[in-house]
């Protein structure tokens, strides 16, 4: 008997006592009086990891947009053919880069209680679903050229980071509210968010569609928001990640954004000047990223 009342579970045995089954009741009870003995996978807001890292994308974007004459040649159509070291093919190096973004968040999410509802509805309906379609979408369908594995690996360790600080903020440091998701700047921010998604996704499509399978040639897109600019693609992804910042107001959203910026919006620079170069007819009244603009 007193070891029976150092269990929590004595009444649920006695019931079932007179019988050779346990009925499904008795086994949600017992279901919910373990859940309640479980130990807690809490987390805390990590807030001097969360500014660190923040600061941390900043800067390195802001020294990419220094050093960015160098850097453009990493991958695809400004790499040397002479490129050293090893290469992976486009398909499994995007999908092997891309998904630590979407599986530590999803991880963190099932994982740890007592995270906000607010911050796991906004990052499940952004920064999760722009993953989701880069990395089983975009990676499984491009036609793009061997990645170096170098590049692949600071990919991937980005993502991991940046899956991480993007997932930790919104889950255990923001304070947003019910109110927050039907105010102005959460609205405006999702506006933009899925609009540029939308340019996004349609703008890799056309660049996909350039080529035929196995074909490595460089041709003039045309359609879209290509009809403005040469960097349609980055274009709507800066959008995207502009108004993922506006919906959810912080400072590890906004570096993301920074981040982004500074980094794909010389590219579009160097993909509009190699469009000049390389072809006589390329439309001149088109921008690099900015329509009417840049
Ligand atoms: N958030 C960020 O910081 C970040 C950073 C990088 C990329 N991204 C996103 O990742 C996606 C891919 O980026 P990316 O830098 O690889 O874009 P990209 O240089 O525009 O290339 C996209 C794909 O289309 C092919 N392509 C491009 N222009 C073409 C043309 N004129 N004719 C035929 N094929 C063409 C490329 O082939 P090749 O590979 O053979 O050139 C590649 O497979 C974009 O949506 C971009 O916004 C985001």
């Amino acid at each position: 008997m007193s070891q029976q009342a150092e269990t929590p579970f004595p009444r649920l045995w006695e019931e079932s006592e007179n019988t050779p089954y346990i009925s499904f009741m008795q086994m949600l009870k017992i279901k919910e009086v373990c859940a309640a003995h479980q130990p807690e996978h809490k987390m805390h807001c990590y807030q001097s990891a969360v500014s660190g890292l923040s600061y941390g994308f900043i800067l390195v974007g802001l020294a990419h947009l220094v050093l960015h004459r160098k850097a453009q040649s990493s991958y695809g159509r400004h790499m040397a053919p002479s490129c050293p070291g090893r290469k992976v093919p486009a398909r499994p190096a995007w999908f092997l880069q891309e998904i630590p973004a979407l599986l530590i968040p999803l991880l963190l999410m099932f994982l740890m209680h007592e995270s906000s509802a607010v911050g796991k509805h906004l990052l499940l309906k952004t920064f999760c679903l722009h993953y989701f379609q880069r990395t089983f979408v975009y990676a499984l369908l491009t036609r793009g050229q061997p990645f170096p594995l170098s590049v692949m690996m600071a990919a991937a360790f980005f993502c991991s980071i940046n899956g991480f600080l993007q997932a930790h903020y919104l889950l255990h440091c923001a304070h947003l509210d019910d109110a927050w998701l039907s105010g102005y700047p959460c609205k405006i921010g999702l506006l933009m968010f899925y609009t540029g998604m939308a340019i996004n996704v349609h703008s890799d499509y056309i660049l996909r569609n350039l080529r035929k399978p196995s074909e490595v040639v460089y041709k003039i897109p045309t359609g879209g928001l290509f009809q403005y600019v040469s960097g349609a693609n980055y274009f709507g992804e800066i959008v995207e990640w502009f108004g993922y910042a506006v919906a959810t107001w912080s400072l590890p959203t906004l570096s993301f954004a920074v981040f982004s910026l500074s980094f794909i919006g010389p590219r579009a620079h160097y993909h509009h000047r190699f469009y000049q170069e390389k072809f006589k007819e390329y439309p001149k009244s088109r921008k690099a990223l900015i329509p009417f603009l840049l």
